[in-house]
């Protein structure tokens, strides 16, 4: 009985830093590509979701279903979205930015 609450115990604790921990070290060892992304994307794409289109996610699943496969490709996008995406012209969005969002979506969203 004893020993079946300090288990209890221990996998509360770790819940809670599993909880509370991820996060902070994410924010922690924030990028660019990851703050510009959360600024400029994240409304529409939450977590590389899709809330307008949902069959174009950021997953690679989806990209490569739809011939979105390089950083240039998705660069491409940002200067010339589908149907339902703002357009992000190099004033709001710089060469170097769109790079970093870029490669942000390839290495964040599995
Ligand atoms: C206003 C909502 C909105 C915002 C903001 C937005 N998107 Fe999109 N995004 C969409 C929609 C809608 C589509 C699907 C367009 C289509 O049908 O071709 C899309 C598609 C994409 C795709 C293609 C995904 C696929 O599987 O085909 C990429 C990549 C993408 N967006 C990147 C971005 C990036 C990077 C940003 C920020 C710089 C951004 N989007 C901001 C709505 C948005």
């Amino acid at each position: 009985m004893k020993r079946s609450a300090l288990i209890l115990l221990v996998l509360t604790a770790v819940c809670l830093l599993a909880v509370t921990g991820v996060p902070a070290k994410g924010a922690a060892k924030q990028g660019l590509g990851e703050k510009l992304f959360m600024k400029h994307c994240s409304k529409c794409h939450p977590n590389g979701g899709n809330v307008v289109t949902v069959t174009k996610t950021l997953n690679p699943k989806d990209r490569e279903a739809n011939n979105v496969k390089t950083e240039g490709d998705i660069i491409k996008l940002m200067r010339n979205p589908g149907p339902g995406m703002v357009k992000f012209g190099k004033n709001v969005i710089s060469e170097k930015d769109a790079k970093a969002i870029a490669e942000y979506i390839l290495k964040t969203f599995k």
